[in-house]
């Protein structure tokens, strides 16, 4: 069943919102089936077929059709910026954007993205990233992602996707599904057992496509034995059976492996044609002989043509979009418009608002007029070659702000921590004296010279066709890069206080540092974007509380995952127990759990009220994001979150279920819900957590299908997925 698109909450954002598009899968699948009636069978081959790697503008394209005023289609990358283009906007990436927990900011952000690709002519923006979700700590693409925790990777997806559809833009989820990490990516099978695809990483895809995502990639890898772009089980059943998704599937670049086949299974355009540049087109001719010869139902072609009209009416770009007029991928991308509007306030809120700060010891933070600072390690500069020195940013040097790969932009500039430190430093008065290398003498030397120490260190990872430093995407292990625990150390050791400032694609071992006494702060800055330098700056010096929390868990080991990089085959062995979930089972502590995140103020959390679980059952109508009933609100908890601290601040409440016993073993708790709250001194507000019933069910793989248990449902609200401050039933 088609339906309309749900109206974003944010007043602001259903403005915009309204402005693109019919929003309406009814009234788009009505014009795509008059434009399919004008079209003759080799248009509808052009549609579905890219005209072949750097033929055309955009890193995939495929030609246009004038009877119809269908533009020559632009896809590009990426998740955090328009790849291959000059005076954009380098966003923070989506860990770091996760890593906020704040709704408005991941719309704001969707939005900013859209409007820029919008611009500069390009119909669909590939990202942003459900998979990988991040089961293993060390694989190279998951700060591409939001978070390793379903939910929140959900909330995010949906809400970026709102975004970026509303600015007019075509979203694309990707990659579907099971490519957790960069080794073997296009060889390794995924097999995924039923439940735990549906309750891990099949959700974060459902959320897509409940929020109306016009485009879904399949990913490179096997899944359960077939290809993920060539699976029927996957492309048909799952996502266009089941979760009744409107829109098309593109492949991953070079993903498809056969003309019949991937056709039959659900693939709809085949990106970006050919195996970048052979000229060897598995579509093209072959599908349409594959037609005539009857191996491919026309239905089926005609299938997928309609389901790439009605992407294309859904967000009305067939009303005056622009088109690329002076840009390519393949020079640079110089030549096009300056898109970057005031884009860099987003940023900028994005990279300050997912700073989490892991460490505080007798408020060392926020820094109070210091006499002298020592600035110590590569990451506080930029790259001295430039920040856009090294392709796809396939070097870890100077200070890290994004990772490696297609999911990244060229910087329009980069603040660095060291230039915004020196601006705050002068209107204080304050000394600086640097070591920019990762020389532990030198950065010992600075330390000595100097009231406060602040060491910055990194750890980049990235997709697996670019090895840089040995790690070939993935990360070769959970340690800061470049010696960064015997710098810090060095410093440390010197006896100032010294503050550890961290950019990272992921969690790392952090064990080393937090062991020494001198360190007095651990500043989690992630992975920034353009803005590096100013968000540090808000929050070092407090003009901003810090408000993120962490979207994974830090653990003491690598080990103490409990997950790791497979060969040939991966069969999920972990089951539903990654990050979180697998600590609680194995009663693992961890160093910092997920959910964590510290505060120049203090919160309390009081007054937990959880209503009564309906009983209303609800429609059983398919619509996109599944069936209708499993969104609807079926309870509400509230709580009331007190600042009750000395300086404003925002709090990330978090709402975790625990299923009750008649339902099959399931995680201890699960994140469902999250609130984020910004308070003046002394000032109390509602957190208001509505549950759906698919936050409260199991995926029963022998009904097939997603079952409320009976029985009373274990509520906590809390800090973090340990500290757990209020606690009650639902039932
Ligand atoms: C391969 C990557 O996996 C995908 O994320 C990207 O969009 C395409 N290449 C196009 O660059």
């Amino acid at each position: 069943m088609l339906s309309s698109i749900a109206l974003p909450l944010l007043a602001l954002a259903s403005t915009a919102f309204a402005a693109a598009g019919d929003g309406d899968w009814t009234v788009a699948y009505a014009k795509a089936t008059t434009a399919l009636a004008k079209l003759t069978q080799a248009n509808k081959i052009s549609l579905v077929t890219g005209t072949g790697w750097e033929k055309g503008p955009c890193v995939g394209n495929t030609a246009s059709i004038s009877t119809i005023g269908y533009p020559a289609l632009c896809l590009q990358d990426g998740p955090l910026g328009v790849r291959y283009a000059q005076q954009v906007t380098a966003f923070p990436a989506g860990i770091t954007v996760g890593s906020t927990w704040d709704t408005s900011l991941l719309y704001e952000r969707g939005y900013a993205l859209g409007s820029e690709s919008k611009a500069l002519g390009i119909h669909v923006q590939l990202g942003p990233v459900g998979g990988p979700l991040g089961k293993i700590p060390a694989a190279g693409r998951n700060w591409e992602g939001f978070s390793n925790d379903p939910y929140l990777s959900g909330v995010a997806m949906a809400s970026t996707i709102n975004g970026m559809q509303a600015a007019g833009v075509q979203a694309c989820a990707k990659h579907l599904i099971g490519n957790e990490q960069e080794k073997e990516r296009d060889t390794i099978n995924s097999v995924i057992d039923d439940r735990v695809n549906h309750e891990l990483y099949l959700w974060p895809f459902a959320e897509s496509v409940k929020a109306n995502v016009t485009s879904v990639m399949c990913s490179y890898n096997k899944f359960g034995g077939s290809w993920a772009c060539e699976s029927e089980a996957l492309l048909t059943s799952l996502l266009k059976n089941e979760l009744d998704f409107q829109g098309y599937v593109l492949s991953d670049w070079a993903a498809q492996h056969t003309t019949a086949g991937s056709a039959n299974a659900g693939l709809d355009m085949a990106m970006p044609g050919d195996n970048f540049g052979d000229n060897n087109f598995l579509w093209g001719t072959a599908l349409q002989n594959a037609v005539s010869s009857g191996q491919v139902a026309q239905s089926r072609l005609n299938d997928m043509a309609k389901r790439i009209l009605a992407a294309w009416y859904f967000v009305g770009q067939d009303v005056d979009y622009p088109t690329v007029i002076g840009w390519t991928s393949w020079n640079g991308g110089y030549g096009g418009p300056d898109v970057q509007s005031d884009h860099k306030n987003v940023a900028r809120s994005v990279a300050r608002d997912g700073i989490v700060l892991l460490k505080n010891t007798n408020n060392a933070l926020p820094l109070k007029n210091p006499a002298s600072l020592a600035i110590i390690g590569q990451d506080a500069i930029v790259n001295p070659a430039g920040p856009n020195a090294c392709t796809d940013r396939s070097c870890d040097i100077g200070t890290l702000a994004m990772g490696w790969g297609s999911g990244t932009a060229d910087f329009p500039y980069l603040i660095a921590p060291l230039d915004a430190i020196k601006t705050q430093a002068a209107l204080d008065g304050t000394a600086i004296i640097t070591s920019t290398t990762d020389t532990a003498a030198s950065g010992a030397s600075a330390a000595s010279s100097a009231a406060t120490a602040i060491v910055f260190i990194n750890a980049d990872s990235g997709e697996g066709y670019i090895t840089v430093e040995g790690a070939a995407g993935d990360r070769l292990n959970l340690d800061p890069w470049h010696n960064g625990n015997a710098l810090v150390t060095a410093v440390a050791n010197v006896g100032k206080p010294t503050i550890v400032v961290i950019h990272s694609v992921g969690p790392l071992i952090l064990e080393t540092i937090v062991a020494l006494p001198s360190v007095v702060a651990i500043v989690w800055a992630g992975l920034p974007g353009q803005e590096s330098g100013n968000a540090l700056v808000d929050v070092l010096y407090g003009s901003t509380s810090p408000s993120g929390k962490l979207p994974y868990t830090i653990a003491k080991t690598t080990g103490d995952y409990g997950t790791a990089f497979q060969s040939g085959q991966d069969n999920y062995a972990e089951d539903l127990y990654i990050d979180y979930r697998h600590f609680d089972k194995s009663a693992i502590t961890p160093r910092y759990e997920f959910g964590f995140g510290l505060s120049y103020t203090t919160f309390s959390y009081s007054a937990l009220t959880i209503s009564a679980l309906s009983t209303s059952p609800g429609s059983s109508a398919t619509i996109p994001g599944g069936i209708s009933n499993l969104y609807d609100v079926v309870a509400t908890a509230t709580a009331t979150i007190t600042n009750n601290g000395t300086v404003a601040g925002s709090e990330v409440s978090q709402l975790y279920i625990g299923l009750p016993s008649s339902a099959p073993t399931s995680p201890v708790r699960q994140l469902r819900g999250f609130s984020k709250l910004a308070l003046a001194v002394g000032q109390k507000k509602t957190a208001t957590f509505a549950i759906r019933r698919k936050d409260l069910s199991y995926w029963d793989v022998t009904a097939k299908k997603w079952t409320l248990p009976s029985g009373s449902f274990k509520i906590s609200v809390g800090a973090s997925s340990r500290d757990l401050r209020l606690t009650g039933t639902l039932s």
